[in-house]
């Protein structure tokens, strides 16, 4: 089993990440904490209260984090997520509480009362939190076993500009922090979510479920797919965030390499770019493990298996 703690910005894929999470045995979610990105803080914050109440899980502290990115105004995805981050079906209002600590000081204390190397964080948004908890603590660096986030593209371009992808592009400054950090990364990019696709037979296979969960996650995926479908050409929008769960719980569906990975921080044009040294061309060392192919419909089986126990 895996302890981890999952910071994140939802967003649907966001929540279907949660989802799939909440609902494996093999991971001990220890805590979420929320960070602002595909909607600002206040939104991505009640969003994952809702998520975890809608998984049953209101065991699960949720702390908010950074409101803002390090350096940079904020930039949100109301585009593809919609007005509350969640659009595509309305859900109750949360009650579950919020825990008063700051998102940065959560993952310092919680790091700092479990053994070194035994928890696992999973960064789906902008890497602010992450940044700050290892600026105010970077004694934390050495006691985290992996950050297996979401975010970059290297083959696959960008998202949000020809270059970069969403979540690095928000906060470039605290990417290159973690990626600086010394901590091993798994690193889930463009070139691996867009292969993970939403057709209408998948969304059909979880709405027929016919539970509360998978009434919602065929919802959100209706919503969501608007933009992708028109964008890409392809058959569903990108499952990106689920990805790093999916590789926690089964990393054979995965295929990738370890990489000398660096983010560009200065360029306007290429602004949170992932350099990534698939070749080994710098002689840099190897900070992360970068995929780049996955079994889709091995991932979709997992997540359907696994929303099915909700
Ligand atoms: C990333 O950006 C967000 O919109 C998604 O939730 C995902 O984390 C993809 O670029
Ligand atoms: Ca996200």
């Amino acid at each position: 089993t895996h302890k981890i703690i999952i910071d994140t910005d939802p967003g649907q894929d966001d929540a279907i990440a949660l989802l799939l999470a909440a609902a494996s045995p093999e991971l001990e979610l220890l805590g979420v904490t929320t960070v602002a990105g595909n909607v600002p803080l206040p939104l991505t914050t009640r969003n994952a209260r809702t998520v975890l109440e809608l998984a049953g899980r209101r065991d699960v502290p949720v702390c908010a984090g950074a409101a803002a990115p390090l350096d940079e105004a904020l930039v949100t995805a109301e585009h593809v997520h919609g007005k509350t981050g969640l659009d595509g079906i309305t859900l109750p209002e949360p009650s579950l509480p919020l825990d008063p600590r700051h998102a940065a000081d959560f993952i310092v204390q919680t790091l700092r009362e479990h053994a070194p190397g035994s928890v696992t964080l999973c960064p789906l948004g902008p890497l602010t939190n992450i940044a700050l908890a290892l600026r105010r603590a970077p004694d934390i660096a050495a006691r985290i076993q992996r950050i297996v986030l979401m975010g970059g593209g290297f083959f696959e371009g960008g998202n949000i500009t020809p270059a970069a992808e969403f979540n690095f592009y928000v906060d470039p400054q605290a990417a290159h922090e973690v990626f600086s950090s010394g901590v091993p990364i798994t690193m889930a990019p463009l070139d691996v979510t867009h292969r993970v696709l939403t057709t209408r037979a998948r969304v059909e296979v979880i709405r027929a479920l016919g539970t509360r969960v998978g009434t919602t996650v065929a919802a959100w995926m209706d919503f969501y797919e608007r933009f992708d479908i028109a964008k890409y050409g392809s058959d569903g929008a990108p499952l990106h965030d689920p990805c790093v769960i999916a590789w926690l719980l089964r990393p054979e569906l995965f295929k990738g390499r370890d990489c000398n990975v660096r983010i560009e921080v200065a360029s306007p044009l290429t602004r949170g770019m992932s350099v990534v040294d698939w070749w080994q061309v710098s002689g840099l060392p190897t900070n992360a493990l970068v995929l780049r192919e996955v079994d889709d419909a091995g991932f979709f089986a997992l997540l359907t298996e696994r929303l099915q126990r909700l």
